[in-house]
């Protein structure tokens, strides 16, 4: 037996020690097929010994498909910003602030500042215990299940002169080139796009299942370290010795005695970090001696020891030729500028959004006068200005006043920045845009495109979402882009999308603000699609993170007579219409009525996700944070220490997994 945990233990470290080689320091020691059948041995063993399983086990990185809500978590010492300059003379007038309060010499350390979403890291005896985001900077969210699934973050550390405690933070990032794959598959896929890398990685970070978190690829550099213990009293050398325990830490950290060699390091790094694999705004400054930070102290905001310089975002100058205006599937009209091309930081731009009426009215366009595009590490660059230098003689662009696919007069709802198109019924690029999002991968799944959706339609063919299954093998064959093979293979998609389960089938009707959360939500707080026809804008307003907003789209939508007919059709077709007993075999009750409880921590027995299931299923509710209406904490192992703090405080009671089980009598 001692046998196989040794060998364990030795395929942990040795992988581990392959994947800071191959993911920190980019220089793999062995070959792929090597380090795959590793990782095979020790999955085996993990399977045939879950006595030694350990959440920090490098075959933990692919992520289980467990989904697990957010906690929200406490930091221990607040996440700060920095204040921005923008030119050499205010980062001149940081060095000369600096100098006069300190009266001594100082070190300023400069390194990037890499465009991605903060992350902090504890460590508790050399293992990552929590990752949290920045959140309000106060709390944030715990993301550990994603962020193990970050190969470049280290789970267990490397050497041993780490402190017991340790806090590391820094940025996490998806690479460009990740970053554009990923957005070339989600075109193929017809999902919306990510504006930049920064988005798709703090969007990624925040998916519920660390296994497509874990397909993602998510990279990250650390740059600050907290806690008591440090092994040095200057900020560079402690980053050292993250390097050392196995951190990845920038390559770019220079020490600098002079505002001159700063000004080097800011020239140096304006261009050259164009040939980074990751996107950067700008660079940071910190005073490198801890003693001169502490003395240096901190606004409610940001450090004084500390500033942010950011880079010039790039621009061109370029003519607008026009304005359009697309019309999407909830009726939202964008209006998007066409451009006489130009060349903007290696790209040929030829259009450029403009947002919303609002952003829009600001610039004060006219036809044919010079604009500035900004890229700014967005793939769709924008307007952000217009040289008044030259002729605004053109017609003044004013946002429309009707769909330009329909007619029909827009709408702005109070409060929102977006006009609509009402014509729900009527207008061509809603109607087709609700049958392509039914037919989608994530919701029905059934086997034709866009194209094949406008063939559909044109063709008088359908409607709604329930015409797809009147569509004949005949009909097809008439359009003339329909062979035989793939007349069956849709036919045989409809078929198989009746196994679709409930959840999935209300996210396919595009309820406007059901997404895939809020859908499952609604079919487990509402197990059959007649009971939430039923449910009035206050009982819906009692499921788990359903708001007035979406509660009263949920409403309208069963309210009209078009969806009414489309439902029960889809229903006569055999659709899933309730939740299936494989959806829901748990036992049910009311025993835990009118209670909140908030979860946090990693349990034994059950994932956090199946206990929040259990309160749901026994008529209690779930919080995220913990506040005067909490009733009970569950709390698992390795609980934030604020949290605790916090419901001692408030004094909510707190149960362990045991105790919660025994409350609803399992
Ligand atoms: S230091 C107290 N260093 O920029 C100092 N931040 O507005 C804490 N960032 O939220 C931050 N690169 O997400 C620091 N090398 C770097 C950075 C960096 C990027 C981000 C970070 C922070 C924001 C500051």
């Amino acid at each position: 037996m001692n046998d196989i945990k040794n060998r364990i233990e030795r395929l942990r470290e040795a992988l581990d020690e392959h994947n800071h080689a191959y993911y920190v320091l980019s220089a793999p020691i062995i070959s792929d097929h090597t380090y795959d059948e590793m990782m095979r041995e020790l999955q085996q063993l993990e399977v045939a010994h879950p006595e030694w399983a350990d959440p920090n086990s490098p075959t933990q990185r692919v992520g289980s498909d467990l989904t697990e809500g957010f906690t929200q978590v406490e930091h221990q010492y607040p996440m700060l910003s920095l204040g921005n300059t923008y030119s050499e003379e205010e980062v001149r007038e940081f060095y000369d602030r600096v100098a006069r309060t300190l009266g001594e010499p100082f070190e300023v350390v400069a390194e990037l500042k890499y465009d991605g979403t903060s992350i902090s890291l504890i460590y508790e005896r050399g293992r990552l215990v929590t990752a949290v985001t920045r959140g309000d900077g106060v709390r944030g969210d715990d993301v550990t299940a994603n962020v193990r699934t970050i190969r470049s973050i280290p789970l267990r550390l490397r050497g041993e002169d780490w402190p017991e405690r340790l806090e590391m933070r820094g940025e996490v990032l998806l690479p460009w080139a990740e970053f554009e794959r990923l957005n070339r598959e989600r075109e193929a896929q017809e999902e919306p796009l990510f504006a930049n890398p920064r988005n798709a990685a703090s969007g990624t970070l925040k998916l519920q299942n660390p296994r497509i978190v874990a397909l993602r690829r998510l990279d990250a550099y650390l740059y600050y370290m907290l806690g008591d213990g440090l092994p040095a009293d200057n900020h560079y050398d402690n980053l050292q010795a993250a390097r050392r325990w196995g951190f990845k830490t920038s390559d770019a950290m220079r020490v600098c005695h002079t505002p001159e060699e700063i000004m080097a390091y800011i020239a140096y790094w304006d261009t050259e970090r164009h040939r980074l694999p990751v996107a950067t705004d700008g660079i940071v400054l910190k005073v490198n001696a801890l003693r001169q930070q502490r003395a240096l102290g901190a606004t409610a905001k940001s450090p004084r020891w500390a500033i942010a310089y950011k880079f010039q975002a790039e621009r061109a100058e370029t003519r607008l030729v026009s304005v359009d205006y697309q019309v999407g599937r909830t009726g939202v009209v964008t209006p998007v500028a066409n451009l006489e091309p130009v060349l903007l930081a290696g790209t040929t731009v030829r259009r450029a959004s403009l947002h919303n009426a609002d952003i829009m009215g600001r610039l004060d366009l006219h036809l044919g006068c010079r604009v500035y595009v900004e890229k700014g590490g967005e793939i769709i660059p924008k307007i952000v200005g217009v040289d008044r230098s030259e002729s605004m003689d053109g017609a003044p662009v004013a946002f429309i006043s009707q769909c330009p696919e329909c007619g029909t007069p827009l709408v702005r709802v109070e409060g929102e920045a977006a006009h609509y198109c009402p014509n729900e019924w009527g207008c061509p690029p809603q109607v087709k845009g609700r049958i392509v999002h039914f037919v989608s991968r994530r919701a029905m799944n059934i086997n034709i495109g866009p194209e094949t959706v406008e063939a559909l339609y044109d063709a008088g063919l359908v409607r709604d979402a329930s015409d797809l299954y009147d569509v004949t093998p005949a009909d097809l064959m008439r359009l003339e882009r329909f062979a035989e093979k793939s007349a069956k293979n849709y036919r045989d998609s409809l078929e198989i999308s009746k196994q679709v389960p409930y959840a999935r089938v209300l996210f396919a009707l595009g309820i406007r603000g059901v997404g895939e959360n809020i859908a499952a939500k609604l079919a487990y707080a509402h197990p059959s699609i007649d009971a939430l026809a039923e449910a009035t804008v206050e009982v819906l307003m009692q499921t788990d993170e359903i708001g007035e907003k979406i509660a009263r789209s949920v409403v309208d939508f069963f309210a009209e007579a078009r969806n009414q007919t489309m439902v029960s059709r889809l229903k006569a077709h055999g659709l899933q219409m309730a939740l299936a007993e494989s959806d829901d075999d748990g036992a049910r009750s009311d025993e835990l009525k009118g209670l909140t409880f908030v979860i946090s921590g990693t349990f034994a027995h059950h994932s956090r996700d199946e206990y929040k299931t259990m309160i749901e299923r026994h008529g209690g509710r779930n919080a995220s944070a913990i506040s005067g209406k909490t009733d009970y904490l569950l709390a698992g192992e390795n609980m934030g220490p604020a949290k605790l703090a916090k419901a001692e405080k408030l004094g909510v009671k707190l149960l362990n997994e045991d105790e919660f089980l025994k409350l609803i009598g399992v």
